[in-house]
């Protein structure tokens, strides 16, 4: 079948044409998590690939900021995850550290410098706000190697001093969560807040870039640490946890962060966000915590560049592969944000969403997956209830702060689908609704838009598509 704008207003007319028939529902009275948006990372110096490394135009530079940022021009993303760096240069790909050596020991005068640079990752925050981003979430890899067990940035090891584990130069607990709160205080001091602070990426793992070890217990020891640094330091920041490598993995880290203490408290107090990755287990399930949660890293690393297959076979570098996973991680997993792993750089393989080569700027179907949600659920937006009566078409429902309501219908079936979509009870009368339609033919592409009659109206989707379906309001 040939799609075409007028196709998406299908109306009651050409109903009998359609295999699927669906009849959504919208409930605005039943609403769960809010939102704190999407984003992705830059670190290992992808921030670099942005500004030129492999010659990119300063043009196309603002191109591709304008597509990962830009609400208006782009996907809007609110939250950029950098990686604070361990390494004492930042040759190769390494992010440098903001005390690239040891000051001796763990009670001398830390040696903190700061280059204005954070390996290409300061520069891109202000480009990132100048944009509109909000949230910025610092996150360290590793502690420097002289601060662990293994005297190494990479290769996991611990924390010296945390549970368990001791170390020959003393215990480096508190100069850590020091370090941490520099960093925070040179991003401020250069006129870029830190929102989110986390101090672990994937403890599980023992790899040869920079990683450290945790588990639940040795984390909750640290959180408790840092969010006492924090307060005697009066620094309103949003503290995370562990960026485990998978959403199973983080939720085993759990009880451990829920013991409370003499002092009555728990590190879960000190939270405000729980964070987790979608490598060894996807988000499919919510995490055992009352505190938000983020899916704070996934990709698919394994795939060759896959840049304009929406759907083929289901691969995981698809791109209705990725808004099926998006769309679980809200529904079924309860997340308040979706963060991928690379969001543009020079890369062979699916790890980040946009490809860069040479001068040419290559947005993948998974861009345009991420960009149908971040475009109009905005930062505070609340999930609301959106039921499906066909099992071939999911859906997903927010209602923004400004009253607007963003539905992603995906239809997953081998025809196109004809939809009833009913908005319930809305707190504005809703006039016309915009779709916005992904699939192999379309990137995101504004279609006409819909009369929306007592609250309901009725809309066809292509086979294989992702459609965002927008509410005006009077
Ligand atoms: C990376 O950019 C270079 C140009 O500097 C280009 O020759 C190469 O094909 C690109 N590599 C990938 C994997 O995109
Ligand atoms: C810096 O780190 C590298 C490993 O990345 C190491 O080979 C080198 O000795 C270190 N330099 C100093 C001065 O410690
Ligand atoms: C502090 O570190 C810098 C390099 O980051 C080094 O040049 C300087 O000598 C160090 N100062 C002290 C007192 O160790
Ligand atoms: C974490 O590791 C420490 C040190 O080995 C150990 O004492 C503690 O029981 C462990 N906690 C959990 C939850 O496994
Ligand atoms: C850590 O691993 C990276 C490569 O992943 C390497 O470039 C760096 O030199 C290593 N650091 C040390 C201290 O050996
Ligand atoms: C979902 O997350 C919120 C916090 O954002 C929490 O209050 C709520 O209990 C969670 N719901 C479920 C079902 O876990
Ligand atoms: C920018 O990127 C586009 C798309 O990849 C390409 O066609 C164009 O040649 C690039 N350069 C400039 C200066 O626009
Ligand atoms: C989508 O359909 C394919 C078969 O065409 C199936 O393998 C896949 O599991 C379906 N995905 C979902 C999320 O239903």
């Amino acid at each position: 079948m040939v799609f075409s704008k007028v196709a998406v207003a299908a109306s009651a007319l050409s109903l009998g044409a359609y295999a699927i028939d669906a009849q959504i529902n919208v409930d605005l009275q039943a609403r769960y998590q809010s939102v704190d948006g999407f984003g992705c990372s830059q670190a290992f110096q992808r921030a670099e690939d942005i500004f030129g490394k492999y010659g990119l135009s300063p043009k196309n530079q603002s191109y591709v900021l304008d597509l990962m940022y830009s609400e208006e021009r782009g996907a809007g993303f609110t939250i950029l995850r950098n990686g604070i760096g361990s390494s004492n240069s930042s040759t190769s790909n390494l992010m440098n550290s903001i005390e690239p050596f040891s000051p001796g020991s763990p009670s001398s005068t830390p040696n903190y410098t700061w280059d204005h640079y954070n390996s290409g990752q300061f520069p891109l925050s202000q480009q990132a706000r100048a944009r509109g981003l909000p949230y910025i979430y610092a996150d360290a890899w590793s502690a420097p190697g002289y601060m662990k067990t293994n005297q190494d940035e990479n290769w996991s090891g611990f924390l010296c001093g945390i549970e368990g584990e001791t170390c020959p130069s003393g215990d480096w607990r508190q100069a850590y969560a020091d370090y941490l709160v520099q960093y925070v205080k040179f991003y401020a001091e250069s006129g870029v807040p830190v929102t989110h602070l986390g101090f672990l990426n994937e403890p599980q793992e023992v790899v040869s870039y920079a990683s450290m070890g945790s588990n639940g217990t040795q984390a909750a020891e640290f959180v408790k640490i840092l969010g006492q640094t924090l307060e005697r330091e009066g620094i309103d920041i949003e503290l995370t946890c562990c960026d485990g490598v998978g959403w199973s993995e983080q939720e085993a880290m759990i009880p451990g962060l829920q013991v409370v203490g003499p002092d009555g408290k728990s590190a879960e107090d000190y939270l405000s966000v729980v964070t987790g990755h979608g490598y060894s287990s996807a988000p499919t399930f919510p995490l055992s915590t009352k505190r938000r949660t983020w899916l704070t890293e996934w990709t698919d690393l394994s795939g060759a560049f896959t840049p304009y297959t929406f759907f083929a076979d289901g691969g995981a570098g698809e791109g209705m592969t990725w808004a099926n996973h998006i769309q679980t991680a809200f529904v079924n997993a309860n997340v308040s944000a979706f963060i991928y792993w690379i969001g543009a750089e020079n890369s062979t393989t699916n790890s980040g969403m946009i490809n860069l080569i040479n001068d040419e700027v290559i947005p993948s179907k998974r861009f345009w997956s991420m960009a149908s949600f971040s475009k109009f659920v905005r930062p505070n937006a609340q999930r609301v209830k959106a039921t499906s009566s066909d099992a071939s078409v999911t859906v997903s429902a927010f209602e923004n702060t400004n009253g607007v309501v963003a539905i992603q219908v995906i239809n997953n079936g081998t025809s196109a689908a004809s939809l009833t979509i009913d908005l319930g009870k809305t707190h504005k009368e809703v006039k016309k609704v915009v779709p916005w339609v992904t699939s192999n033919d379309y990137d995101l592409e504004e279609m006409s838009e819909i009369d929306v009659k007592h609250n309901s109206f009725l809309a066809s989707v292509p086979a294989r598509s992702l459609t965002s379906f927008v509410t005006e309001c009077e």
